[in-house]
């Protein structure tokens, strides 16, 4: 199967290229990128433009897209900035994708996604998953961590500060407020990208947790 990833430099990102190299399942991974990944048999990662994609390249026709791009209003400088990521190029790859005839589409969207959410981050990522709705994939899933658990480059003081406390009161927190570990959440992804089940699906949170 070939997948193609869009996202595989960050925190879940990496855990999913990880999972699909190893994955006998996983014949070759396209990861289109902005900054260089290791070298391995089964990969190949063009350095693109996310704002200037380049539409005929034949990787575009795939078994499955697995999307994990985002980024944070801070680091992006601005709303319309980490919309153009967190929706816009998600929205780009996954009509290449569909042009190309990729039947899947898997997204790393949140818990928090809702149009009517007071909160930016979560209209746009109800939006997105709106969107995506209206391209006609045969497979699409929404997989909708809350905090994502593990060790990321760039320093957010908030979320560390949250993940101190979910940490703290886990053991009494519903499944569904814990702490999604992205490891978990990279195989949830993986496994709908494989499972390619008709129709549109979401994995929530309280399936990413870890047990308290
Ligand atoms: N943080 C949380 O607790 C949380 C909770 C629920 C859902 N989510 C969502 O889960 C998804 C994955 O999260 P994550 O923590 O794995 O993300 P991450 O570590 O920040 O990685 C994001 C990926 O997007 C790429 N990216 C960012 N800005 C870009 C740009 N301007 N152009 C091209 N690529 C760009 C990054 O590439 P570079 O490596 O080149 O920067 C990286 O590959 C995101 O959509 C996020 O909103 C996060």
């Amino acid at each position: 199967m070939k997948l193609l990833l869009v996202g595989a430099t960050g925190l879940v990102g990496r855990h999913v290229l990880e999972l699909a190299l190893k994955d006998p399942r996983i014949t070759s991974v396209v990861a289109p990128i902005r900054r260089t990944l290791p070298v391995h048999s089964k990969l190949i990662s063009p350095i693109v433009d996310f704002d200037d994609l380049p539409e005929s390249q034949i990787w575009w026709q795939a078994d499955a897209v697995i999307c994990t791009l985002g980024t944070t209003i801070k680091t992006a400088g601005s709303k319309d900035a980490f919309k153009r990521v967190d929706h816009d190029y998600p929205l780009m790859v996954a009509r290449l994708a569909y042009q190309h005839q990729t039947p899947t589409y898997v997204l790393n969207s949140a818990m928090g996604a809702n149009a009517q959410s007071k909160v930016f981050y979560n209209q746009v990522k109800d939006e997105l998953e709106q969107d995506l709705q209206r391209i006609g994939f045969h497979s699409l899933t929404f997989v909708q961590p809350g905090l994502i658990g593990g060790t990321r480059d760039e320093f957010r003081l908030g979320e560390r500060a949250l993940a101190l406390g979910l940490t703290l009161f886990q053991p009494i927190l519903p499944k569904r407020w814990r702490i999604s570990p992205a490891e978990n959440i990279a195989k949830a992804l993986l496994d709908s990208a494989i499972e390619s089940k008709r129709g549109c699906h979401c994995i929530g949170s309280e399936k990413l947790a870890n047990e308290a």
